[in-house]
C-alpha cells in the first residue's frame, strides 16, 4: 500500500482562500492532478472537498472515490463512490483488501491533518503556484504529528508551477 498526497498550494503553504476559494489552480496543475488520479487505484478526500468539487466529483474514469464523513446519511458504497467513516488506518486495510493498493489523498486540509496523525502518509507532492495569500486554508489543520521528507524531485511547469516530490521517512523524530 502507498499512500501519496497531492495539493496544489500557494508559496505560503495554503490550498484555498478563507472562503475556499481556488481559482487560482492553473490548467496546468488540474492536468497533473488528473494524471496521478489516473495512474491510482483510489482516490480519498473529506466531505467538504466533495462538496466544493461540483461536476468534477466523482473524479476520473471509474476510479473509486473516497469520501470521509462522519454523516452516516451520505456514506454509500458503490463502484465509484464510497463514503464512509472508517479511520485512516482502517480505511487503507479495507482498500488494501478490495485489491487497491496506491491510494491519492487529495484534501482538503482536514482530512490531510487525520492522515498526518495516523502516520500512513508514504509520499508528498505539492504543487507551488506563484501567489501569496494573506488567509486561507491550511495544506494542514493543526495537530500534533510531524514528517521528514526526502527530496525525491523539483520539476518546473510553465506558469511559474513548481512540483515538490517528497517520500516521508518513517520514524524519524523531529
Ligand atoms: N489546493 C488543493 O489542492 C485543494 C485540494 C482539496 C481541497 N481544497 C480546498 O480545501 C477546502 C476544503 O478543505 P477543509 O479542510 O475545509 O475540509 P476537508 O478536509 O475537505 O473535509 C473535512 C471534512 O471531512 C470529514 N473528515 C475529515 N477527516 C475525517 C475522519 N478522519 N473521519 C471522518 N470524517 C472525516 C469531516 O466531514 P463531516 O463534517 O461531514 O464529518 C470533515 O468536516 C476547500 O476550499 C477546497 O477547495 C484544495
Amino acid at each position: 500500500m502507498k499512500l501519496t498526497l497531492y495539493m496544489a498550494i500557494t508559496a505560503n503553504g495554503y490550498i484555498a482562500t478563507q472562503n475556499h476559494g481556488t481559482d487560482w489552480v492553473c490548467d496546468t496543475d488540474w492536468a497533473q492532478l488528473e494524471r496521478y488520479v489516473e495512474n491510482s487505484d483510489a482516490i480519498v478526500m473529506g466531505r467538504k472537498t466533495m462538496e466544493v468539487s461540483g461536476d468534477d466529483f466523482p473524479y476520473g474514469n471509474n476510479k473509486l472515490n473516497v469520501v470521509l464523513t462522519t454523516n452516516k446519511s451520505l456514506h454509500v458504497d458503490s463502484p465509484t463512490k464510497f463514503i464512509t467513516d472508517l479511520a485512516p488506518n482502517e480505511l487503507l486495510e479495507e482498500l488494501e483488501k478490495r485489491g487497491l493498493n496506491s491510494v491519492l489523498l487529495i484534501g482538503g486540509g482536514i482530512i490531510n491533518a487525520s492522515f498526518l496523525k495516523a502516520g500512513v502518509i508514504d509520499e508528498v507532492i505539492l504543487s507551488v503556484h506563484p501567489l501569496i495569500l494573506g488567509r486561507g486554508i491550511n495544506l494542514f489543520k493543526p495537530v500534533d504529528a510531524d514528517l521528514a521528507l526526502e527530496l525525491i524531485s523539483i520539476d518546473k511547469y510553465d506558469e511559474d508551477l513548481i512540483h515538490l516530490k517528497y517520500k516521508v521517512k518513517k520514524n524519524v523524530e523531529i
